[in-house]
């Protein structure tokens, strides 16, 4: 198929990459800013704009990769009233859409994408809406030239996905970082705990999580509980987060 993309950050860049390698032909890249436009067209081999009213109007597929609250705007101002117009966002409705075309839909690939990390789309859900049933078969298409794995999603389960991806990915690796702080404090390295995020991350993997916790508020051990509160007692942030997850686990098993 093809397709012109709007965005130059993590998904345009990774989307790109792997639309080519599924067979696609990217025909131009939109970005506001000329450096990042003209950086991931010249990776893509495509044409470049930074000017709406000049996108190419060939392409079977629009797709919007913009920070969320850009994406009204430019759909606003997106020219081309009859072509499929898409965006990638978790919890943006569909219908923001509605001004810029009267065919659109939602290309959500779940997954975290960071430009500089490779990764394999061969395993990603690409969770798909559209509102006409003639355009799900088109995103279908170029989903399926992408990964294996194609839902069909609507805007509602979409947000409340996206609420679970926020806790299973974003909140974890914030957990990551508040460990990797306590660490620094003493002078110790984060490598310590790589084999343990390895072993938790693999055995949820075969099982279900509720039946993979662990952890002192897991064995209901106060004293525990009570000596790390004390310990955190100069972090009040983090005593806090440590306090507010402990109550959750303690809820979830000795209510
Ligand atoms: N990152 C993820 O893991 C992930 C996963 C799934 C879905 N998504 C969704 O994909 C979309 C893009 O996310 P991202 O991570 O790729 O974002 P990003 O890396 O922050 O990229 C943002 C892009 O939006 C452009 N932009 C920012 N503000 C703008 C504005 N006011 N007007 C026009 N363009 C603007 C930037 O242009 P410049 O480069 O010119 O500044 C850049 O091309 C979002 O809807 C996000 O929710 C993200």
């Amino acid at each position: 198929m093809k397709v012109v993309i709007l965005g130059s950050g993590n998904v345009g860049t990774h989307l790109g990459r792997a639309f080519i390698a599924g067979g696609n032909d990217v025909l131009q890249v939109y970005s506001r800013r000329m450096e990042s436009a003209t950086k991931l067209a010249g990776e893509l081999g495509c044409a470049f704009t930074t000017r709406t009213d000049s996108l190419n109007t060939a392409a079977d597929v629009y797709v919007i990769a913009v920070t969320d609250d850009a994406i009204a705007d430019l759909a606003a101002r997106f020219p081309l009233k009859e072509k499929l117009l898409v965006h990638t966002s978790g919890t943006t409705p569909m219908d923001v859409l509605q001004t810029g075309s009267s065919r659109i839909g939602v290309f959500y690939p779940l997954q975290t994408f960071s430009k500089e990390v490779p990764v394999s789309f061969r395993n990603i859900p690409v969770c798909l809406e559209a509102a006409a049933g003639s355009d799900m078969q088109q995103l279908e298409i170029l989903a399926r030239s992408l990964t294996g794995k194609v839902y069909r999603i609507d805007s509602t389960d979409r947000q409340k996905l996206h609420v679970a991806a926020v806790f299973a990915c974003n909140f974890v690796n914030h957990m990551y970082a508040v460990a990797a702080d306590i660490l620094e404090e003493q002078g110790l390295p984060f490598d310590l705990l790589r084999p343990l995020i390895e072993e938790t991350a693999r055995k949820v993997m075969k099982g279900e999580p509720d039946d993979m916790q662990t952890g002192p508020a897991r064995r209901k051990n106060q004293k525990v509980l009570d000596k790390h509160s004390e310990l955190l007692a100069e972090n009040p942030e983090y005593r806090s987060l440590y306090v507010t997850i402990s109550k959750s686990i303690l809820k979830k098993y000795h209510a």
